[in-house]
C-alpha cells in the first residue's frame, strides 16, 4: 500500500457577495437572526454564466501551482459535487478539458456535503493500488441554484465557491517521511433521505428543483454524527483526538461547528471557521477553509489536520492527515 500526501491547496469564490442586509430585503428575515441562528454574514454568489466548472477549474489551477504541478501532470480528477454544470458529462471531464489536462481519468462524486471528504477517500484509494500520482479532488459548488428564494428557512444558509487539493504519493518530489493521509470514516444512513433533498431531478420531476431541509432534525443529528466519525477517523488514524492541531469541519452552522467541539472538548482555537465569509458551500466548504487557514498562516506544513463532514443522504465522514 502506497500512502497518499496532500501536496497542494487552493480555492477560488465568485466575485459577487450577497449580505444578510441584502437579503432581508426580499425576504422575511433580517441580519440579527441570521448571525444569531447560524453565524452566517455574507455569502458569494456565482455569475449566471458562470457554471460550477469555472469556479472549480480555478480552485484546481491554483492547488496544482502550490503543489509545484501542472495540468500536464494530472492522471486523475475527482469532483465532489452536487451542482453539476449538467447532468452529464461529469462535471470532472470538463474540469479536464478547461484545465488542458491529458487523458486520464475523470469522474464526478456524489455525497453532498460530505463529498469532499468521500472524493478524498477515492483518490486516496487510487494512489495506495498504484493508480494515480497525481489526483486533483475538488468540491465545487453553485448551491444558490437550488434555493428557493421565497423559503427563508433555507436560502439565507448557502453560498457558491470551489477549493481543491492535489492528492500524491507520499514518496513522490517534496514530501515528507511523517506527511500523509492517515485514516477515514465514511457514514451514510438512508432511511434519513427526507431530512435533507432537493425536490427535483432527471428520473423524478424532470427539473432541478429546490432545496428542501428539516433544519433542526439535520442539526440534532449533526453534532452527534460528526463527533462519532472525528472520534472514528481518529481511531482509524492511530492517533488521538488532543493530538489533531487543526478541525476543518464543514462550514453549514457556527452552531454545529461549536456543538461539535464541546462535546470533543475541543480547543476552540484549532477549530477553523469560515462559515460567517463563505455560508454553506457543501461540498467545497472544507476545502475552502483549509485553503483560508493555510493562506492565513495558522495550518502550517507539518501539522496533523482533521477534516469532517455531514450532509444529505444522510452522509458523514472524518479524515485525518499530516500536511
Ligand atoms: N429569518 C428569520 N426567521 C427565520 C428564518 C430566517 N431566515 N428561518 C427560520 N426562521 C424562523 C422559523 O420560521 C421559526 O419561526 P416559528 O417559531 O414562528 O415557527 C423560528 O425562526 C425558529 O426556527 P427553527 O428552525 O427552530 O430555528 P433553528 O434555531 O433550528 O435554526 C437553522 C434554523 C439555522 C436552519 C438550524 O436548524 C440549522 O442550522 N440546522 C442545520 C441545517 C444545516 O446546517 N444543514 C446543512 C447541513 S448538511 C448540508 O450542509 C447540506
Amino acid at each position: 500500500v502506497i500512502r497518499s500526501a496532500v501536496t497542494g491547496v487552493g480555492s477560488y469564490l465568485p466575485e459577487q457577495v450577497v449580505t444578510n442586509e441584502e437579503l432581508s430585503k426580499t425576504v422575511d428575515t433580517s441580519d440579527e437572526w441570521i448571525i444569531e441562528r447560524t453565524g452566517i454574514r455574507q455569502r458569494h454568489k456565482a455569475r449566471d454564466d458562470e457554471p460550477t466548472s469555472d469556479l472549480a477549474t480555478e480552485a484546481a489551477r491554483r492547488a496544482l501551482a502550490d503543489a509545484g504541478r501542472t495540468a500536464a501532470d494530472v492522471d486523475m480528477i475527482i469532483v465532489a459535487t452536487t451542482t453539476p454544470d449538467m447532468t452529464f458529462p461529469a462535471t470532472a471531464s470538463i474540469v479536464q478539458r478547461k484545465l488542458g489536462a491529458p487523458v486520464c481519468i475523470a469522474f464526478d462524486v456524489q455525497a453532498v456535503c460530505s463529498g469532499f471528504v468521500y472524493a478524498l477517500s477515492v483518490a486516496d484509494g487510487f494512489v495506495a493500488r498504484g493508480l494515480s500520482k497525481c489526483a486533483l479532488v475538488i468540491g465545487a459548488e453553485e448551491m444558490t441554484r437550488l434555493m428557493d428564494w421565497t423559503d427563508r428557512t433555507t436560502c439565507v444558509l448557502f453560498g457558491d465557491g470551489a477549493g481543491a487539493v492535489v492528492v500524491e504519493p507520499r514518496e513522490g518530489q517534496g514530501t515528507s517521511a511523517d506527511q500523509g493521509i492517515l485514516g477515514f470514516a465514511l457514514r451514510s444512513d438512508g432511511t434519513k433521505t427526507d431530512l435533507l433533498y432537493v425536490d427535483g431531478g432527471p428520473a423524478t420531476t424532470g427539473t432541478v428543483g429546490h432545496l428542501r431541509m428539516a433544519g433542526n432534525q439535520v442539526f440534532r443529528h449533526a453534532v452527534v454524527n460528526i463527533a462519532e466519525a472525528i472520534t472514528g477517523a481518529c481511531a482509524a488514524a492511530g492517533i488521538t483526538v488532543p493530538e489533531v492541531d487543526w478541525f476543518v469541519p464543514h462550514q453549514a452552522n457556527q452552531r454545529i461547528i461549536k456543538g461539535v467541539g464541546d462535546r470533543l472538548g475541543l480547543d476552540e482555537h484549532k477549530v477553523i471557521s469560515t462559515v460567517a465569509m463563505h455560508a454553506n458551500t457543501s461540498a467545497a466548504s472544507i476545502p475552502l477553509a483549509l485553503d483560508t487557514a493555510i493562506r492565513d498562516g495558522r495550518i502550517r506544513r507539518g501539522d496533523l489536520v482533521l477534516l469532517e463532514a455531514m450532509g444529505g443522504g444522510l452522509t458523514w465522514g472524518a479524515c485525518a492527515f499530516r500536511l
